[in-house]
């Protein structure tokens, strides 16, 4: 087995996740520092206040990439850094750290990819409506271009969003992500207005003499239904609906799907145009995936009309592993919406990782996920799908959202009392990968 030369091997992070600094330099607040300061939103009250301290960690941090071997990084840039109430004066301290960031990571040789919205949100635009008010989607184009006139020449890869289905679903219907909301209208009129920013970004970054490719990352799944029966069938339906077919359909067809109606109520939000902006061409695409899973009808919930089938073997977040998943998005998204470049921008297994009395994290686990999501993108690639990086999550351990630290992803363990960084077992499985370029295993 080996990758196209060339393939990106990364890492990927989140600046709330990782940065901690949240007052620091001119920062605004976030609705991620407002929900995780909520009293019982996230495990133990955690919060990304301190995180890895990567705001002030960072030459030290980009070190470890480099010794890791990775060609290229995704980062994301804080929304609430550069434009502290979300619209108004440019903060500059806050766009220098992610001038140093970029010149540091080009210095030793890593390609930038950066996510312009990974879900922190300054708190002035919530106060202001969110992403439930389509006014949102003009602040982000807007916020989109500050921060493109800074870093154009030296970013080779845009993504605007990062899984706008948690920015809608989780954080607007199930309620465990910030806002907190639960409220199906208010979720699917957020999903709207984020990919209408979306597609406002997109022009914004095209406007703005673009040297790099622009896309969009979502969290995709591949859903069957647990049976042929046809209730089943129908579940799974909606369930790719949901998780899928939202985004997809709109993204690359420029249309939402016929049963979106029957599901969510008139898109009475849709105003003309709004799907030509969304489906505006792209460079590439990102797909983030963690699940693969069985659908059956759940008459004790009709209005959403499924149930998950709870995997065999959950891992700690509750999903089943299963790498066939991968494959199949990859083949699907390629078959059936786009000829676009894909890239894998996440993949990743929740462990509870412990320094042993050795001295090593041995999260054997952690290597044979990967290995069969290598595996799976490559049989993808072989089969035909122009996929050109893969990006595990994640480099660092970091603020695992509403799990808090209470559950680790990174290829490095960081021990957060200490902020010392070690590489886990899985760091130098994942750099012998690179070496070889996927060969040699
Ligand atoms: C304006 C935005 C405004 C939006 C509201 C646009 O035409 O440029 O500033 O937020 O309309 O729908
Ligand atoms: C997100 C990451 C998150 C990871 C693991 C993805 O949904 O983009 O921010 O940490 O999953 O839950």
């Amino acid at each position: 087995m080996r990758f196209p030369d060339g393939f990106l091997w990364g890492a990927a992070t989140a600046a709330y996740q990782i940065e901690g600094a949240v007052s620091e330099d001119g920062r605004g607040p976030s609705i991620w520092d407002t929900f995780s300061h909520t009293p019982g939103a996230v495990l133990r009250g955690d919060t990304g206040d301190i995180a890895c301290d990567h705001y002030h960690r960072w030459p030290a941090d980009l070190d470890l990439l480099s010794s890791l071997g990775v060609n290229s990084y995704r980062f994301s840039v804080a929304w609430p850094r550069v434009l502290p109430t979300g619209d108004g004066d440019v903060n500059i301290k806050g766009l220098d750290f992610y001038d140093r960031l970029t010149d540091g990571l080009l210095e030793r040789g890593i390609t930038p990819m950066v996510t312009l919205y990974h879900w922190d949100l300054p708190q002035g635009l919530q106060d202001r409506g969110g992403w439930a008010s389509r006014d949102t989607a003009f602040r982000f184009a807007d916020y989109v271009q500050v921060v493109h006139q800074r870093l154009a020449d030296r970013v080779p890869y845009w993504l605007t969003l990062n899984e706008p289905y948690c920015s809608a679903f989780v954080g607007h219907l199930d309620g465990t992500h910030a806002p907190g909301l639960r409220d199906e209208r208010v979720a699917v009129t957020a999903l709207h207005h984020l990919l209408l920013g979306h597609g406002l970004a997109v022009q914004a970054l095209r406007a703005g003499g673009v040297t790099g490719q622009v896309g969009i990352t979502c969290n995709l799944t591949s859903v069957r239904a647990a049976s042929t029966d046809p209730a089943d069938e129908e579940a799974a339906r909606r369930l790719d609906l949901h998780e899928n077919r939202m985004f997809l359909d709109p993204l690359f067809r420029g249309e939402y799907p016929l049963d979106a109606v029957a599901q969510y109520g008139d898109l009475d939000f849709v105003r003309d145009d709004d799907l030509a902006v969304i489906s505006a061409p792209l460079d590439y695409f990102g797909i983030n995936y963690y699940e693969r899973h069985a659908v059956r009808a759940s008459p004790a919930d009709p209005v959403r009309g499924w149930e998950r089938v709870p995997p065999a073997e959950p891992t700690l977040t509750g999903i089943g592993v299963d790498p066939r998943g991968l494959r199949e998005i990859l083949e699907r998204v390629h078959r059936d919406y786009t000829s676009l470049p894909l890239v894998v921008t996440e993949t990743g297994l929740a462990l509870h990782d412990y320094v042993g009395p050795d001295g090593e994290v041995a999260d054997d686990e952690r290597i044979a996920f990967f290995d069969g999501h290598v595996r799976a993108a490559h049989e993808a690639l072989a089969n035909g799908v122009p996929l050109f990086g893969f990006f595990p999550w994640s480099f660092l351990d970091n603020f695992e959202w509403a799990s808090g630290y209470g559950v680790r992803y990174g290829l490095y363990y960081v021990d957060y009392a200490t902020q010392e960084r070690r590489p886990k077992r899985s760091a130098a499985w994942y750099q012998q990968l690179i070496r070889a370029n996927g060969a040699a295993r």
